[in-house]
């Protein structure tokens, strides 16, 4: 397969940036995006040139690092996938693609693709820590979890902090980021001591950070690549209003 690629190059964040076209060849299409960018490189360092810049560690849809917005969707037009798990049988041979980096104001680039992702890192500071006691694993009914939230607690957890809902924002809010945070402690019976001083000092790091506020677009969900729902943003509101009715911490 060959591609023309419209590559977003960056030196750094102060940089104005602008797109370089490029021609790639002889791509299997059993490769995945990844292994694609891999190819170009190996072509840009043979002909002297800068590689491309951009985040990627498992490969596996794991780690969250993998952040490309391609052809205007961020992970890529497919379904519920990450960049490293898209591969190129689903591109036509000979198209034309338009790859850019996260673009939000608490995501500065740091080089070509590659953002600061790391005020997502400062909300999860922001919720602290759980009192419960390590050790060694408590008997598996001491802690009697109802199925279903056991369940919903799982599912939230699913997110792996790529920061492709804030991508896909109008509003570059992290409120499906956040919400899933807050969701996957808050529904499970380990989590619920902590649970008001939590959401109120991960709601100030995630307004600090200078992400924006959710208008309920539903982009965040649609670009998700682990499908978190925006009913955990609905469960972050309730969250808050309780917290913030009964908690000093919130005046
Ligand atoms: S909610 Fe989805 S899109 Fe947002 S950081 Fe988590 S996994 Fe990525
Ligand atoms: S590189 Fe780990 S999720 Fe893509």
């Amino acid at each position: 397969m060959k591609f023309t690629l419209k590559v977003w190059r960056q030196k750094n964040s102060q940089d104005n940036g602008q797109f370089e076209t490029y021609h790639i060849e002889e791509i299997d299409n059993e490769m995945s995006f990844l292994e694609m960018m891999d190819v170009l490189n190996q072509q840009l360092i043979k002909d002297k040139k800068d590689p491309v810049a951009f985040d990627h560690d498992c490969r596996e849809g794991i780690c969250g690092m993998c952040s490309m917005v391609i052809n205007g969707h961020p992970h890529g037009h497919q379904k519920a996938t990450t960049t490293c798990q898209l591969h190129m049988r689903s591109f036509k041979d000979g198209d034309t693609i338009v790859i850019e980096p996260w673009r939000a104001k608490a995501f500065p680039v740091l080089r070509d693709l590659a953002v600061d992702r790391s005020a997502l890192d400062h909300i999860i500071q922001a919720g602290g820590f759980i009192s419960v006691n390590t050790g060694s694993a408590p008997e598996a009914n001491s802690v009697p979890v109802p199925q279903d939230m056991a369940e919903m607690a799982m599912d939230a957890a699913e997110c792996i902090g790529c920061g492709a809902c804030v991508a896909a924002c109008k509003n570059s809010s992290a409120m499906l980021f956040l919400s899933a945070k807050v969701s996957h402690l808050a529904l499970l019976p380990q989590g619920k001591p902590e649970r008001k001083k939590r959401v109120i000092s991960m709601l100030k790091a995630h307004d600090d950070a200078g992400f924006g506020s959710c208008t309920n677009t539903g982009a965040c969900e649609a670009y998700c690549p682990k499908s978190i729902s925006i009913t955990n943003i609905a469960r972050l509101n309730r969250e808050f209003l309780s917290a913030a009715l009964s908690s000093e911490e919130a005046l």
